[in-house]
């Protein structure tokens, strides 16, 4: 929190000097108040008196800062019935007169809302927003979340080293715990407060039977200590064999009686050391995961046999979707991207009510640009959760600038058409809110870019991508651009000269990343194992869907992966009016073009250029922009901090070494297996 300028902080001059606390106390209202204080010491220069419970409930000085939550108001409070609407994780601020005092009210129905609401006002603060007049001393806010869980996924493995992470080691010091807590593990929170994140996976999808030995839960329940003041539940990744594993059982199969006795003992153990535990999240039968399919079984018969283990505590199972395996049976699909669909649609109302189906946004992996995800939509009796990667395994990792809140959008917003063509819009968003029936409320997960890094992520660019995640989770239409903004008033500076070229370098940063590695829908051509840097050579791989070849399928004849009727068939499990568009590539939008089909190589673009000609002025564009990132950085540098600025400006810099090896390595590639030249004026690969 550093101090706001002197007129604004003129206008709070006859407030804030008092923080009142009407409702009762808790941790978490302990929580906001001392947030408050710290809030108010860094951005005013004071701290405000706390007077104790017995003196605020005599008199209230005018200009206090009141936390209440609704049952500590009059009935006769004009907000009451605004405050009702806004359920247990909503908050509401406002200038109001409570006996007979003026003052800033933050209200809420639960003191998770207060504590919601108390970072909100003080993001108010900092960034000037909030108050029609820009007085700072009326900021008026309600907001209620759209999504009941929020939560990060930490790829942390017990040994803290972290799966595709790069932001150093995990911060879960599975070593010390539980007995030395990490302060950070209070900030890590506060952040996450913050945000509205509400939950939060400790370790890996790549999960190790040894997390649910007694020793680990004990470590789990330390961490959750820290967490539930602050509204998050510590959730835990579940190896499918664990009780096999550990020789408590002869089998996993989720039909055999003293499997399910064995996940009912355990549940019962979770909780009596977290009472408050959310539940497991589960990778099977993928890359190599073991799961029901094991023994014959389908996922539904898996997933609910864990449900109904936690089921009595309410815990919740979020079983992924992210599977795939090379075709193994003639009438299978051997398209990566249509198998997740195939196994999981006609299991559509078969998985008990906690559990929830977590789907990746797009059906392949993460990739710069992807379609939306085909089970978005196609599953309207399962809840559905959405997986974003927070952390940039396909995007450069935490070296390039690629502000994610563009990609998180384009998925969120993208509409299934999946209610029919008659039908209103069905965006992605409001699938998981449940389409139109309450019962089928999923959430959000994003899997986190979080390490030991001093920074937390890595880079400082990163931390917008948390940012980015845990405000879209909260409102999922939420307008990227605005939280680009946000993000850079409170982590650069709220001077415009450096707010407006910051968020307008960070939109433009994930376009100049598709560009520069997979424009027109190309995807997944990255090195093998590292995922960095281009290899779309790659053709002998032990399996053929890990081959960058697989993907782009590029020859002399044309490039791409024919998705349509002549193809795989995957368009048609989107909705009828989304296949009919991506079914012919005369209205495929062109960012998705080789992701839905293979063309020839003078196949004619929009633009009036060939196929060939298009796909060489993105490669040079994205380059480009990657040289406009690092001059645009340069004139904001002299208005930051030496050391961030310094260590931004190395890393735009790795960015365009980078983009260039990307576009040249790919060029000369689809060159090499074309044939043909570069079009006149095109620069020749390095
Ligand atoms: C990607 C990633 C793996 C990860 C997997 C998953 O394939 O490269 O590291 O385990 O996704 O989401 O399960």
């Amino acid at each position: 929190y550093r101090p706001l300028p002197a007129t604004a902080r003129a206008q709070l001059q006859d407030s804030a000097a008092a923080i009142v606390t009407l409702a009762p106390d808790s941790p978490t209202v302990r929580a906001a108040r001392a947030e408050l204080q710290r809030g108010l010491a860094g951005l005013l220069g004071r701290t405000p008196a706390t007077p104790a419970a017995a003196i605020a409930a005599t008199r209230l000085a005018a200009g206090s800062v009141v936390l209440a939550r609704a049952a500590d108001l009059p009935p006769s409070f004009a907000g009451q019935a605004r405050l009702r609407a806004l359920g247990p994780e909503g908050y509401l601020v406002q200038r109001t007169r409570l006996r007979d005092a003026d003052v800033i009210l933050i209200a809420a129905n639960a003191d998770t809302g207060l504590l919601y609401g108390s970072f909100a006002w003080l993001r108010a603060l900092q960034t000037g927003t909030g108050a029609a007049d820009r007085d700072l001393a009326r900021i008026e806010l309600a907001s209620s979340p759209a999504l009941p869980r929020r939560i990060l996924d930490h790829w942390d493995n017990l040994d803290r080293t972290v799966e595709r992470g790069y932001a150093g080691e995990s911060i879960w010091n599975w070593w010390e715990l539980p007995d030395v807590i990490d302060p950070r593990t209070t900030d890590y929170a506060r952040a996450n407060a913050s945000l509205g994140i509400n939950g939060a996976v400790l370790n890996n999808v790549n999960a190790k039977a040894a997390v649910l030995s007694a020793p680990f839960i004990a470590k789990a329940a330390a961490v959750a200590g820290v967490l539930r003041p602050y509204g998050m539940r510590v959730y835990l990744s579940v190896r499918w064999s664990t009780p096999l594993e550990l020789g408590a059982t002869k089998t996993a199969d989720p039909l055999d009686p003293a499997v399910a006795a064995w996940w009912r003992a355990k549940a019962d153990e979770l909780y009596a050391a977290i009472p408050d535990f959310g539940g497991f999240l589960v990778k099977a039968n993928s890359e190599g995961q073991p799961g029901p399919q094991d023994y014959g079984r389908n996922h539904a018969e898996g997933a609910n046999m864990l449900a109904r283990a936690l089921a009595p505590h309410g815990g919740i199972v979020m079983w992924r979707a992210f599977v795939y395996n090379p075709a193994s049976h003639p009438s299978q699909n051997n398209d990566r991207a249509a198998q997740a669909y195939e196994q999981f649609k006609p299991l559509d109302g078969s998985f008990d009510a906690n559990v929830i189906v977590q789907v990746k946004n797009g059906p392949i992996d993460f990739q710069p640009r992807e379609p939306v995800h085909p089970l978005f939509g196609a599953m309207p009796a399962t809840p559905l959760m959405m997986e974003f990667q927070i952390t940039k395994e396909y995007l450069g990792f935490a070296t390039h600038l690629a502000y994610l809140g563009p990609l998180f959008e384009e998925a969120l917003r993208f509409d299934t058409r999946a209610g029919g063509a008659a039908a209103p819009a069905l965006t992605v968003a409001q699938v998981l809110e449940g389409g139109h029936d309450v019962a089928k409320v999923g959430g959000i997960a994003g899997v986190a870019n979080i390490g030991s890094s001093r920074n937390w992520s890595g880079s400082d660019f990163d931390q917008a991508n948390w940012y980015a995640f845990g405000r879209l989770a909260w409102d999922p239409l939420g307008d990227s651009r605005a939280i680009a903004r946000e993000w850079a008033a409170q982590t650069w500076s709220t001077d415009a000269r450096v707010t407006e070229p910051v968020t307008a370098l960070m939109m433009r940063s994930r376009e100049a990343v598709v560009d520069y590695m997979t424009p027109l829908g190309l995807h997944h051509i990255m090195g093998t194992g590292h995922h960095h840097g281009p290899a779309p050579w790659i053709d002998d791989l032990e399996r053929p869907d890990w081959n960058p070849v697989y993907y782009h399928r590029a020859g002399r004849d044309g490039i791409g992966f024919e998705r349509g009727a002549a193809g795989s068939k995957a368009v048609f499990q989107y909705a009828p009016e989304v296949a009919r568009r991506f079914a012919d590539p005369a209205t495929t939008p062109s960012e998705l073009l080789l992701w839905f089909h293979h063309l020839p190589w003078d196949y004619r673009m929009p633009s009036g250029r060939t196929l060939w000609q298009e796909l060489v002025a993105h490669y040079d564009r994205g380059v480009a922009e990657a040289a406009a990132l690092q001059a645009g950085w340069e004139r904001v540098r002299p208005l930051v901090d030496a050391r961030r600025g310094g260590d931004v400006a190395q890393r735009l810099a790795r960015q365009h070494a980078d983009a260039v090896w990307w576009r040249d390595a790919c060029l000369a590639y689809f060159q090499h297996v074309s044939g043909l030249a570069l079009p006149p004026g095109t620069r020749a690969p390095a």
